[in-house]
C-alpha cells in the first residue's frame, strides 16, 4: 500500500495502472461502512485508491471541522487489510492553495434537506469530489446510501459535465441496533447513543405506513415526527418524504420515494434514510 501526499504523485502512479481504477473519497476515521465501500471496489476493480481527506470547504463556521476525529495510524492499517493499492492523503495546502477560486456548484437538489442547515455544504462537496476525481482519474468511484442526497448530488455533477467514470452507491451499514455507522456516533454518550435508536424506528415506521398502502406523504411524516417527539434527547432538524430522483417533498407517494432525516442528539446531528420502492 502505498500512501501519498502529492497530486503530483498520484497523477505518476495513475499514468502506470492498467485496468480499472475504483476510488473511495472519505474523511477518515473509518468505520465498517467505509469499509463496506472499499471492499467493493476491492471485488470490481484492478486498483483501489481510498482517500482520506477532511474537506474544510463542507465545514460551515459553527461546524466540527476542528475537533472531527482522526486517528490515522488505525486507518492506514484497516486500509492495509483491505488490500487498498493507494491512500492518497493530502494536505489542505495541496488541495486549497493561495488563490483558490473555482467551485463547483450543482443546483436544484442541493437546495433541499441538508442545505438548509449546512448551507454551502454541497457545493464543498462536490468542488472536493470533482477535483479527487480529476486528480484519480477513477473508472468507478464509492458513496454510501447514508449519505443519500449527497449520492445525488455526485451523480447530477458527474452527468452535468460529462465526467467519464461511473457512481456506485453501496447500502448503509448498521450497527447491531440499527444506528446507521457514521464518524460522528463518538460524540453520543451511553444515554444518546441509545436515544439515537430513535431514527431506524422512525424511518421503519414510514417504511410500514408505506408498505401498509400509505400514500399520503403528509401523514407518514407527521407519525415519524410524534415517534421521534417521544424521545426527549432527540430534537428533529426534518423529516421528508422526497421524491426519491429530484428530492422534492411529496404529497402524494406514488412513484420511488425516499424517507429521510436528520435530528440532533448531544453534540450530534444525525442523519438517515431509507428508500421507498
Ligand atoms: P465520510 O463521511 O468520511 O464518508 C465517506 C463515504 O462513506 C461516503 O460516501 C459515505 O456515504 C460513506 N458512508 C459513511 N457511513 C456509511 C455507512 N454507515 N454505510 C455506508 N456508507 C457509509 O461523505 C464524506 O466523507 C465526504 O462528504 C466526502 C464524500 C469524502 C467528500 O469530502
Amino acid at each position: 500500500m502505498q500512501l501519498v501526499e502529492t497530486i503530483a504523485h498520484v497523477r505518476e502512479l495513475r499514468r502506470q495502472f492498467s485496468g480499472s481504477v475504483g476510488l473511495v473519497p472519505t474523511m477518515g476515521y473509518l468505520h465498517e461502512g467505509h469499509l463496506a465501500l472499499v471492499r467493493q471496489a476491492r471485488n470490481e476493480n484492478s486498483t483501489v485508491v481510498v482517500s482520506i481527506f477532511v474537506n474544510p470547504a463542507q465545514f460551515g463556521p459553527s461546524e466540527d471541522l476542528a475537533s472531527y476525529p482522526r486517528d490515522l495510524e488505525r486507518d492506514l492499517k484497516l486500509l492495509d487489510e483491505q488490500k487498498t493499492d493507494v491512500v492518497f492523503m493530502p494536505s489542505d495546502e495541496e488541495m486549497y492553495p493561495l488563490g483558490f477560486s473555482s467551485w463547483v456548484d450543482v443546483e436544484k437538489v442541493t437546495e433541499r434537506l441538508e442545505e438548509a442547515s449546512r448551507p454551502g455544504f454541497f457545493r464543498g462537496v462536490a468542488t472536493v469530489v470533482a477535483k479527487l476525481f480529476n486528480i484519480v482519474q477513477p473508472t468507478k468511484a464509492y458513496f454510501g446510501q447514508k449519505d443519500a442526497q449527497q449520492a445525488i448530488v455526485i451523480k447530477r455533477m458527474v452527468a452535468d459535465l460529462n465526467m467519464d467514470l461511473e457512481i456506485i452507491v453501496v447500502p448503509t451499514v448498521r450497527e447491531n441496533d440499527g444506528l446507521a455507522m457514521s464518524s460522528r456516533n463518538v460524540y453520543l454518550n451511553s444515554e444518546e447513543r441509545q436515544a439515537a435508536t430513535i431514527l431506524l424506528k422512525a424511518l421503519t415506521l414510514a417504511k410500514e405506513l408505506w408498505q401498509g398502502g400509505e400514500k399520503d406523504a403528509e401523514k407518514i411524516r407527521y407519525q415519524m415526527t410524534s415517534l421521534i417527539q417521544k424521545e426527549p434527547l432527540a430534537q428533529i432538524d426534518y423529516v421528508s418524504i422526497a421524491d426519491a430522483d429530484t428530492l422534492e417533498e411529496l404529497k402524494v407517494v406514488d412513484g420511488p420515494a425516499l424517507a429521510s432525516l436528520a435530528v440532533r442528539i448531544g453534540k450530534a446531528r444525525l442523519i438517515d434514510n431509507m428508500p421507498l420502492g
